[in-house]
């Protein structure tokens, strides 16, 4: 099969699989000639999709997708432009969790979403940890407590100098700064490739933050875990992620305890108009 193949009695030659592709590999030769492949297309599709979800009548099959595999886009379910702008600005970091866990369902469906950010190219490259277990999120917790512990012997006076002496005073009193008592922690991991998967994986989870919200669920990234993913080896081990894939984010997750009331004020934009 080649890339796409054409349904003659659909096609109405309108050219828009050919003015969408971002690869620029279909083409309409003539008016009313059928789409097809540019010499060499082969190597250079992304897989994206775009021909067959925006073709008006269902005429382009790709290889890797036909048209009712593709669920159609309904107005209906689209939030309005209000409904966005409430959803992302009343969205908080949440860091106090009820001690209910999150069916794996319901965390599977939000992975489920957030598969569906945009990604460099196309790769797709995120690939998923989800640290279900309460104990092992309070093990990992305790390794990064040690990183820090070991981190203020090694340099005396760090701990006055850096959050580390807060972090380590609060661990030592049972409060859990770094998970912060999170039921589970998704991890998102990949190969890095270019510099682009620490981007993919970071909108990847920004969209897994944003669907939890809308279903009732808190979240809150978890830069201290990550960071020391790439400093203390211990914390890397204990994900046990495959061979020359790097933690490229952390997020933990559970039903939020307090409901927020207000949106936070913001710094104002600065922005350069030209
Ligand atoms: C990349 C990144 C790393 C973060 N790391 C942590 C963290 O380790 N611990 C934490 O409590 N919050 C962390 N946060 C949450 C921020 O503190 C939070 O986004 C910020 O204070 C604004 O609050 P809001 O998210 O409720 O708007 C992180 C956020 C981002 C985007």
């Amino acid at each position: 099969m080649s890339v796409f193949t054409i349904d003659r009695d659909k096609c109405d030659s309108c050219g828009v699989c050919s003015a969408e592709c971002p690869a620029g590999i279909i083409l309409i030769k003539e008016p009313g000639a059928l789409p097809s492949l540019a010499r060499g297309g082969e190597g250079m599709c992304i897989n994206c999709g775009h021909c067959v979800a925006v073709c008006p009548t269902g005429a382009l099959y790709h290889e890797r997708m036909k048209p009712e595999e593709c669920a159609p886009i309904s107005k209906r379910l689209l939030p309005t432009p209000e409904q966005v702008e409430h959803l992302m600005k009343s969205r908080r970091s949440i860091r106090v969790y009820k001690e209910k866990p999150v069916p794996r369902e319901t965390l599977a469906k939000l992975i489920d979403i957030a598969r569906y950010a945009p990604s460099g190219g196309n790769i797709q490259p995120v690939r998923w940890l989800v640290i279900e277990d309460r104990e092992e999120v309070k093990r990992l917790s305790g390794l990064a407590m040690d990183a820090m512990r070991s981190m203020i012997k090694e340099t005396p006076g760090l701990d006055d100098v850096s959050y580390l002496g807060l972090t380590v005073s609060a661990s030592d009193r049972g409060i859990d700064v770094i998970m912060r008592g999170a039921p589970h922690l998704i991890v998102v991991h990949a190969r890095t490739y270019m510099g682009l998967s620490q981007v993919d994986c970071s909108i990847a989870l920004t969209y897994l933050e944003l669907a939890a919200y809308s279903m009732g669920l808190g979240a809150c990234w978890n830069g201290i875990f990550q960071m020391y993913t790439t400093i203390y080896p211990p914390v890397m081990e204990a994900l046990q992620l495959p061979e020359g894939h790097q933690c490229l984010g952390a997020m933990m997750i559970g039903y939020p305890k307090y409901r927020y009331r207000r949106i936070p004020l913001r710094k104002e934009p600065k922005v350069v108009w030209r």
